[in-house]
């Protein structure tokens, strides 16, 4: 008992393990092995000498039989006591058996109790939105959520590992900022000692002085934006990844869209399949997701949405009708390039014969998504973007750093902004955003 190593594991509160301990997804790897299995119990059923316990550990369900004649009579016992959600230690030897959820199954060597849970809010019955949504610390053990959250894990790490393959930097940006990005109507107002600041709507002009520095970068993390609309696509908290790159004109910027959004699909399809039948997502939409994506300028949308009896003018921006309108006629992804300059960021570059529209495409996913990417290519000529800031009445002082990236070697650049809730939230078929990130921030919720 001398080393720091030895005084700290003999304090832990956890046992020695009695066998080598696994994850339950990794006990196919065990058959005929024992095993040790820590985790929290998901159901029961019993029938006096035999106890059939579905484990949870977060990484699957496995059942674990124990028999009356094969554990000590304590720990028999103790699996009778069990509730829902108590946290348990089992060891068993590992058994094939293709009718066991998953495939295997546990013959119970032991059981060690290691906490009897008080009677769980959250049954198999169906519960109200409201409800869960007060208890979403524990909504999140079940296994739905438990399979959105491997999906989502899957798409960050597929937009990282994109992106890094073809030599993006990761570069975050501050969270903390003097001034707007996204127009000053949804910022979140806080303090920074003696100054106003405000929470980051997007990272983009980050990127944007990060990109002329490295070249290709991303910044991903979370942005915010005091939305006073309560829809399912509006979270006031979420996380978007933000790919700036210099040298790069808008017909580029698409292509990089199409291509990364199209690997990142067709990843999660091959690597998390088990999680979307879970879901019971129908996969064939999501097969149809390749490069290139169709392209529509807004003009032309304008004209379709008139055709199918919308009331709509040119210069106004989408609603969800709208969104849904344009993306039935497709389907996979389509951008909608060339939106009116009056109605987006001040940033944004103009195309050059005609003024009144921005070389600006919004991503609009199929199956009644709507918006998952914003982009364009940026305003790279100094007259152009001192003027702009003047005429968005942002103060300038606050810009000057910005100011400045057109000052010591401009180059054309462009970069785009991709939710992340919303791109989950359509890859799992979700009905609400809510369900995308653990924590949701809402309008009128910030519990828990
Ligand atoms: O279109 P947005 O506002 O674009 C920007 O912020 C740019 N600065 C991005 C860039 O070019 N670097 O937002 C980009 C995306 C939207 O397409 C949408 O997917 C998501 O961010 N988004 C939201 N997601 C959830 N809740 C909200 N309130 C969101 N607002 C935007
Ligand atoms: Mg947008």
């Amino acid at each position: 008992m001398g080393s720091v190593e030895e005084k700290v594991a003999a304090s832990g509160g956890l046992p020695p393990a009695k066998a080598p301990v696994v994850d339950i997804m990794d006990v196919k790897d065990h058959v005929g092995q024992e095993v040790e299995i820590r985790g929290w119990l998901y159901n029961r059923r019993s029938s006096g000498k035999l106890q059939f316990l579905i484990l949870r550990d977060g990484s699957g369900l496995i059942q674990v039989v124990l028999a009356a004649n094969s554990v000590s009579p304590d720990d028999f016992a103790a699996g009778n006591r069990l509730t829902q959600e108590s946290s348990v230690i089992v060891t068993g030897v590992v058994r094939a058996d293709s009718r066991a959820p998953g495939g295997f199954e546990l013959t119970g060597t032991s059981l060690r109790l290691v906490s009897l849970a008080g009677e769980y809010p959250i049954t198999p019955k169906e519960h109200g939105t409201e409800f869960l949504m007060d208890n979403r610390h524990l909504w999140l053990r079940t296994p739905r959520q438990e399979a959105i959250m491997r999906i989502r894990q899957e798409v960050t790490l597929g937009l990282r590992q994109w992106l890094a393959d073809r030599g993006f930097i990761e570069m975050p940006s501050p969270i903390l900022t003097p001034s707007s990005c996204e127009g000053t109507s949804t910022l979140f107002e806080t303090t920074y000692f003696e100054r106003k600041a405000y929470l980051s709507q997007s990272g983009q002009l980050y990127a944007e002085a990060a990109a002329m520095a490295l070249g290709k970068v991303f910044t991903l993390g979370p942005t915010f934006r005091a939305e006073k609309s309560k829809t399912r696509r509006h979270l006031i908290e979420f996380w978007m990844l933000e790919p700036e790159i210099a040298f790069c004109d808008q017909a580029e910027n698409m292509v990089i869209q199409e291509e990364m959004i199209s690997y990142v699909v067709q990843r999660v399809l091959a690597n998390r399949a088990a999680e979307l039948a879970v879901l019971e997502r129908d996969t064939a939409p999501l097969q149809k997701v390749t490069p290139p994506f169709p392209k529509i300028m807004y003009d032309d949308a304008v004209e379709l949405l008139k055709r199918k009896g919308h009331e709509f003018n040119w210069g106004d921006d989408f609603g969800t009708p709208h969104e849904l309108a344009i993306t039935e006629e497709f389907e996979k992804p389509v951008f909608v390039v060339g939106f009116p300059t009056a109605i987006k960021a001040f940033y944004m570059q103009p195309f050059p014969e005609r003024p009144e529209i921005v070389l600006a495409a919004d991503l609009l996913a199929p199956e009644g998504y709507g918006e998952i990417i914003g982009g364009s290519q940026r305003i790279h000529d100094l007259d152009l973007i001192e003027q702009r800031i003047k005429e968005h009445n942002l103060p300038r002082a606050d810009y000057e750093w910005y100011i400045d990236l057109r000052k010591y070697g401009s180059v054309p650049h462009s970069g785009f902004g991709l939710g992340i809730e919303r791109f989950v939230s359509w890859i799992c078929k979700l009905e609400h955003l809510r369900e995308a990130i653990p924590f949701p921030r809402l309008l009128n919720r910030i519990y828990p």
